[in-house]
């Protein structure tokens, strides 16, 4: 028989716990100066994985890993074949990572299912928590990659045989760690919810409670390898080098110019750069950087990506260097679905938080859930708007918040039953 008294009358978090189990959780690949490290499918983020297994199997829940090493712990339903409902996030991080980025997502998640547990209440569907591989991206690119690969929107083979930049290779290291899983995650999604950190400065700003997430910008990732010849910094005229360093800088610059005359929205980022030979008194061969265009205009961004084209091109044409480049990531502007966005604004307004919607920055596991499932996210606020950075810091009262509409939205998609 369905409940009649309200959710929230039934289901409680306990904002005690999810606190414990964020900062115990944080030790694994913890960093000297605070902060963690656990790149994807390194020994640090073998720790995090078994971690949250053995939470997993602690709270009973049905643990499978897929082929792409994607994580799913399953609580029964009333009735297995009503679809499940879906929580997740990702447990890498950047190499500078704080302990909330993905993390609070599918430790809330957890929660949730203890606070089930504890009020001993059951649901006519299954409620799923899922961890998907290698969000970041910093590893292994693109982002999203596991949750990408899971909803078919990149072969499996080709994400096994990606390479990262230490020269590993994806499915290597996934037998390596012991999570090249056979299992399959659940298709049959009724619902996928994510709470994230918003990682911007927006909540905190204008002191709003609860971030209702309308969708994902635009995300393109460029490689550029610009290719010279070495030559010597004191005896070489300027007119007959090859600079690839030179041209490296020149193509960043123009292109942060170019963002600038496209409007605020577009961003550009160049957050790896590396020279050959990297010597102070040798014009350098080769320059290999990325440049990170974000914009949530979906025109905007393919506008973008041309200039930056172009401008690549006609540095090389003027610097006598030839320029090679590689998307490392592409994925359009993502628009989430309506009637769960405004079910995340209705529940978090019932209980009586301040909301506002915004898109995100970042990109999310659930822009690619979206593509089979409706999808929603919720945001909590980040102290100073920072994030990728050990300082990244959200408050308990807000982690509580967020986990508490998280809590309530699951339960009503999955539709609590008496005992
Ligand atoms: O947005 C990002 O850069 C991350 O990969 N989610
Ligand atoms: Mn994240
Ligand atoms: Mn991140």
């Amino acid at each position: 028989m369905q409940c009649t008294s309200t959710i929230a009358d039934m289901i409680t978090i306990d904002a005690a716990r999810l606190s414990r189990s964020i900062q115990d959780f944080g030790r694994i690949g913890t960093l000297p100066n605070g902060g963690v490290c656990r790149l994807a499918l390194t020994d640090a983020e073998k720790a995090g994985r078994d971690e949250l297994v053995r939470r997993m199997q602690s709270l009973g829940l049905t643990v499978r890993i897929d082929s792409i090493g994607n994580i799913f712990g399953t609580r029964p339903g009333r009735d297995a074949d009503a679809g499940t409902v879906m929580i997740g996030s990702h447990i890498d991080t950047v190499s500078t990572g704080g302990l909330y980025d993905g993390t609070l997502g599918v430790l809330a998640g957890l929660e949730v299912i203890a606070a089930l547990d504890d009020a001993r209440l059951e649901t006519h569907r299954t409620i799923t928590v899922a961890a998907f591989t290698n969000e970041e991206g910093a590893r292994f690119q693109p982002d999203m990659l596991g949750s990408l690969v899971f909803v078919g929107g990149m072969a499996l083979q080709d994400a096994l045989n990606t390479t990262a930049g230490d020269g590993m290779q994806l499915g290597t290291e996934l037998k390596r760690i012991g999570y090249a899983g056979s299992e399959e995650g659940p298709r049959d999604i009724a619902a996928y919810f994510e709470l994230h950190i918003e990682q911007g400065p927006i909540l905190e700003a204008e002191n709003v409670q609860i971030g209702v997430v309308s969708g994902v910008q635009g995300i393109s990732w460029h490689e550029i390898t610009v290719h010279g010849r070495s030559a010597h910094a004191g005896t070489t005229p300027i007119a007959l080098r090859s600079d690839a360093g030179l041209a490296a800088c020149l193509i960043v610059q123009r292109a942060y110019e170019m963002s600038r005359a496209i409007g605020p929205d577009q961003l550009m980022t160049t957050g790896t750069m590396r020279l050959k030979p990297d010597l102070v008194n040798v014009v350098a061969e080769e320059a290999v950087f990325t440049v990170d265009l974000r914009n949530p205009s979906g025109d905007a961004l393919k506008q973008a990506d041309i200039n930056l084209l172009h401008i690549a091109e006609a540095v090389a044409a003027e610097t006598g260097t030839r320029v090679t480049c590689r998307t490392l990531a592409r994925f359009d502007p993502v628009i989430f679905d309506k009637r769960l966005v405004d079910s995340v604004e209705k529940t978090a307004q019932s209980l009586g938080y301040s909301t506002r919607h915004l898109h995100s920055g970042a990109g999310h596991d659930a822009q690619m859930i979206a593509r089979v499932a409706p999808a929603a996210m919720i945001f909590v606020p980040s102290a100073g708007g920072i994030s990728h950075n050990i300082r990244e810091f959200t408050s308990p009262d807000d982690l509580a918040r967020g986990t508490t509409v998280l809590a309530q939205l699951v339960s009503g998609q999955a539709e609590l039953m008496k005992e």
